[in-house]
Parts: structure tokens; sequence; C-alpha cells
């Protein structure tokens, strides 16, 4: 089957294919077999697959080629410290692609070399999920720009030093993408494509074990659709169909997708909804077997065809799942996993002003396997999901619920709380609901009367932000968040955004705080400034790279994570409102104020320090 891919090549681009297919092939058959293998047509799918795969290799532009073969000769690369992520709308951000590039100096001031810019491909028209409805995975959205200005900015961004990520959104499609019109107009092989019932009892069957995850809004998990007379499966929104990975040709298709993406200069794919992507009756349909041994072959036809491209599994999922969607030695899947439960046990820390929670998901976290990185953040687009730290928030014999429930509550502002955030979506009514909002807002920032308050804000979201650059992954920033932006409220008058309190947290950057971020007489340009020192510290500390060695200090009072980073590193946070102490053994530097430490250091509320031993 390797000979089809060969075939279509030239000469000169055989040798090195056959090296990558000799490495990576094996593993594929494999897979692919274990996916589809009993299908009488197997063989000639996969010749087909493999030969679609020849001429995307031949399409890949030299210089992306290039870097494939720099990115090869250096397959940790994005483990450096040195690596910084921001994640914007494109629409928020520069208005259009072409404005993105207009901020890719201001980006290179901040130190990010790695820019996920949400949906900005095709997307259904009105509602379409903040465009993660794709009506077209080759076209950009018209209002955001071209193929040509994707290409152009990816360019622009690879000279920079800043590689592009863009969500790949394979678990579903918009139901104007070509393949649900064609299926509402009776093609056979195109409803193949999806899961459509002709009546409840399939349906019903499967509800009896699924979640939901817009249970206000989108509730259950199928949608009667007319024009299909029949139920198709849609997991978020109705018109947001899911794809039959059970299918070989929606295999094929999405992974050719990618591919052109890839060529048109995409580095790193955040592979949306991964948890999702296959279906069995009798459990919720997350995390299953096939849906690891689904990314595992993207990602040998990956490494195969343009090597030098990262997978990102955004799979929101509880800690004990996360280590699978990087896979294993023997096969590998995505480079990137977001580390969802980290980010939700920061803010449970803030709320507990305790960090019991913290404490056990740093503890669940294994070590990394080679070339791979957890995400690190703060913020993003999508409400903090607390219900990934079930088995953290019980690990003490409390009632999880309970305490999830009350995290929750503080942060849309209820229990004496210093946060103005919003409740978003709870699957069942025991379950604690996400939470909405900007980091600023549900830091206190938003609602500080005081000097005094506002400075507390300030280090809340220096350490939450310090917890993300220090804790070893690639840390993302989110738009707004270096400038200490807050809520947004206009979505409330978007009737087709009006029913989403995650529009909260999804505002056009604010150029009045961007003009201040050198001015630390302002809130935002204290914010911008003092987190810009911690990038730049980063980026001079080994020991703070992803893979390097990490260890929870266990003589830290309840109030504070210690973390050592090799030896010679210490990061030390107050996530209380009261003063914390720490008996320091030895000489250390404060690397933040320049200072020497020795003795017991306390800690101010919400204080972090980054010490170097001496
Ligand atoms: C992911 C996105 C979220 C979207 C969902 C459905 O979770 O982050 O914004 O609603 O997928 O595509």
């Amino acid at each position: 089957m390797s000979d089809r891919l060969l075939a279509v090549l030239s000469e000169d681009l055989r040798p090195l294919a056959a090296q990558r297919l000799a490495a990576a092939e094996p593993v594929l058959r494999r897979l692919l077999a274990g996916l589809y293998g009993e299908r009488a047509d197997f063989d000639a799918w996969l010749g087909e697959l493999m030969e679609s795969l020849g001429v995307l290799y031949a399409a890949r532009p030299a210089e992306l080629r290039a870097l494939d073969l720099e990115r090869l000769a250096c397959p940790g690369w994005f483990l450096s410290q040195r690596m910084l992520g921001y994640c914007a709308y494109v629409q928020n951000f520069g208005g259009d692609l072409n404005g993105v590039a207009e901020r890719v100096p201001y980006l290179r001031e901040l130190g990010v070399s790695y820019l996920h810019l949400l949906p900005f491909l095709r997307a259904r028209g009105g509602e379409n999920d903040g465009g993660f409805a794709v009506s077209s995975f080759d076209e950009v959205e018209p209002a955001l720009g071209s193929n040509a200005d994707l290409m152009a900015l990816t360019a622009n961004l690879r000279l920079a030093g800043i590689s592009l990520c863009s969500d790949f959104i394979l678990n579903h499609v918009a139901d104007d993408h070509a393949w649900a019109r064609a299926a509402k107009a009776g093609d056979a092989d195109a409803r193949a494509m999806f899961h459509v019932f002709p009546d409840r009892a399939m349906p019903d069957r499967y509800e009896r074990t699924l979640g939901q995850v817009f249970p206000q809004v989108a509730p259950g998990n199928f949608s009667f659709i007319e024009e299909l007379d029949g139920w198709a499966w849609t997991t978020f929104y109705p018109y947001q169909w899911d794809l039959n990975y059970a299918n070989p040709a929606v295999f094929a298709a999405m992974a050719a997708a990618l591919l052109r993406l890839a060529n048109r200069g995409v580095e790193v794919f955040r592979l949306d909804s991964t948890a999702f992507l296959w279906k069995r009756e009798g459990t919720n349909s997350m995390n299953q077997p096939e849906a690891h041994q689904l990314l595992q072959a993207l990602r040998a036809i990956v490494d195969i065809v343009a090597p030098g491209v990262l997978l990102k599994a955004e799979a929101i999922v509880p800690t004990r799942e996360l280590p699978a969607y990087l896979g294993s030695a023997e096969a590998p899947e995505c480079h990137i996993a977001y580390h969802s439960s980290l980010m939700a046990a920061g803010w449970v820390a803030l709320a507990e002003q305790g960090t019991g929670v913290l404490r056990e998901v740093v503890r669940n976290t294994p070590a990394l396997p080679a070339a791979a990185t957890w995400l690190s953040y703060v913020r993003c687009h999508d409400d903090i999901g607390w219900n990934v730290l079930r088995a953290e928030a019980s690990a003490d014999g409390s009632d999880s619920a309970v305490r999830l429930a009350r995290a929750a509550r503080f942060f849309s502002g209820a229990e004496g709380s210093y946060a103005i955030g919003a409740a978003f979506q709870s699957t069942d009514p025991n379950a604690a609901h996400g939470s909405n909002g900007m980091a600023a807002s549900l830091t206190g920032l938003q609602a500080a009367r005081t000097d005094e308050e506002g400075a507390l804000a300030l280090r809340r979201m220096l350490l939450l932000h310090g917890l993300a650059l220090s804790f070893g992954a690639l840390p993302v920033l989110y738009m707004g968040d270096e400038l200490a932006m807050e809520n947004d409220y206009s979505y409330q008058d978007r009737p087709q955004h009006a029913m989403d309190s995650r529009w909260l947290q999804r505002p056009v950057f604010d150029l009045q705080r961007w003009k201040h971020r050198y001015d630390v007489s302002t809130v935002p340009g204290t914010m911008h400034q003092a987190l810009a020192k911690l990038v730049r510290l980063r980026g001079r500390h080994d020991a703070l790279a992803a893979n390097a060695p990490r260890t929870l200090l266990a003589d830290a009072p309840d109030g504070m994570l210690a973390l050592a980073r090799g030896e010679r590193f210490l990061t030390l946070m107050n996530f209380s409102g009261r003063p914390q102490g720490y008996a320091l053994q030895g000489v250390w530097r404060d690397c933040v104020a320049e200072q020497e430490k020795v003795g017991t250091l306390v800690l101010e509320p919400y204080a972090m320090y980054w010490l170097v031993r001496e």
C-alpha cells in the first residue's frame, strides 16, 4: 500500500517519504485495520487513502518541507521555557486575518511564539457557536479573509518565529456543510457520514448513559432533522452534526482536510472535542479506546506527510483520562493536551484559600512522555468546568459535588466573593455549573473599590499566571488577560449570543488599555509589565521547560503551593488571603525582585516568589 503513496511522488521526494513510511506505516496499518479491517473493501480503501496522502505530500510547499526537517532534528522544540502561547478570536484581536498580521510586533514584544486563533474557517451563517460550526474546511470565513490571507499570515508569523495554531473541529460539522446539505438532499453516502437514526429507539438507549454539554440551551444529544426524516447525533448544538468515525470515509476525508490546512502553513491543530469521537452504547461515549486509535492514526499520517506539525488535544476530561491523549512511545498521539484540571484547580485554590485540590492534581499529573507537553492556561473562550475535578475534590473525603458547587458559586459572585462572573450550564442539578468571566473580573479587579483591593486582585491574576508559567507546560495567555480586560456584557444585546454566557469572556481587544501597556500607573500597564517580566524570567531558566522535573513540596502550609523545578528553582504561591510562611533551606535569590532570601520567607496574601538557589 505504501507503493500507492510513493507512486504519486516525484523521484526526488521518494527516498525521504519511503523512510518515513517505513517508520510510521506499520503503526498506521495496524490502527486502521483495528478500526476498519473487517470491511470487505478495507485494502482498496487503504490504497486510496495512501494515494491521497501522496498527493498531499507532493503538494507540501518547499518552505514547509524545510520546516518539517528542522522540527524533526529537534523534536522537543516546543517544550522550551521560551515557548509562549497566545489565544484570540481573529475578529476581536485584529478584525480580520490581515489585522492580526499587524499585531505580530505586539506578540513578539510579549514573547509569544505560538498563536492560537479561534475558528476562522467558513462557518454557518447565524448561530455558529463562535465559529465551531464549520461549513467548509477549505475556505476562510469571508468576513475574516481569504486563503491567500491565511497563507500570507502563516508566512509572516513563521518569519517572526510564531507558529499558527488553528482549531480543527473534527467531531462535527455545521448543518450547512456540503455533506450535511447532500444528506438532506437524500444522498445516502453523505447521510452515512453522520449518525442518523430513523426513530428514537437508539437515541433513547444511548441517552441512558450520555452526559450533556449544553443541557439548558441544547438539551439532549440528538436532534430531529426534518429533511433527514430522522434523528442526528448532535452532542453540542442541534446545528453541529457529529461525524460518524465508524465510517472510514469520514476518517479519510478529515485527515485530508487537516493536511490541506497544514499545507497552507498551519503548524498546530487544536483537535476540538477529541473525547467525543467514538460512540458506544452503555457508556458516556467519551474517551473510548477507538477515539485514541483514530487520533494515533491521524498522528501517524501527520508524521509521514507533515512531521513538523503538532496535534493538540482539547479533551476536557478528568486528570486520569488525560495522559492517554499524549499516547505512548509505541503509539504517540497528540503532542499537546490541555490540562484543564490544573487550570480549574488553580481557581478552586483561590475560592478555598487552600491548595488541597490543586496539590492532588499535581500529584495525579504523571511525568511527560518524550516530545509532548501539557498546555497550561488561566482562562480561555470556554467556561471553567469544575466537574473534571471530582476525583481530586473528594480525595480527602469531602463531598466533591458540594465542594465544587461552592467554588462555582464563588465565581458567580456569591458567598461574599470578590468575583464577578456568570454561572454556565450544568449536566445535572447535583453537579457544579461551569463559570464564565474574564480572569480580571473573576479575580476581583472589576469589583475592586480601593487601591488595596485592586492590588490584591492583581496579585491573584499574577498568581494564576505564575502557576501556568512555572508548572512545566506550554502556557497559553488568553487575549486581554495581559491587559487585565474585564467582562464584556455586550453579548446580551446580540440575540444569537444572548443565551450563551461564554461570550462574557470574548471581548474586543481594548486599544486604550493596549496604549497604556507600559504605564505602570495604570492597571493594564501594571498587569502587562508584571506579566511580561515573568515571561522574560521564565525564558532564562531551563528548569522551567515543560519536561524539566517537578516536585511538589509537602512541607508548605495548606494555603500555599510550593513546587521545586529541578534542584535549583522553587516557586512559592500563596493562594490565601492570609500571610503564609515557608522555611527555606539554604540561600536563595528572588529572581523577580533580585533579592537574596534566607530563613523563613513570609508570603503576603496571594503573593508569589520565584527563587533560584544561590
Ligand atoms: C469545544 C470548544 C467550544 C465549543 C465545542 C463544540 O469544546 O472549545 O467552544 O462549543 O468544542 O465545538
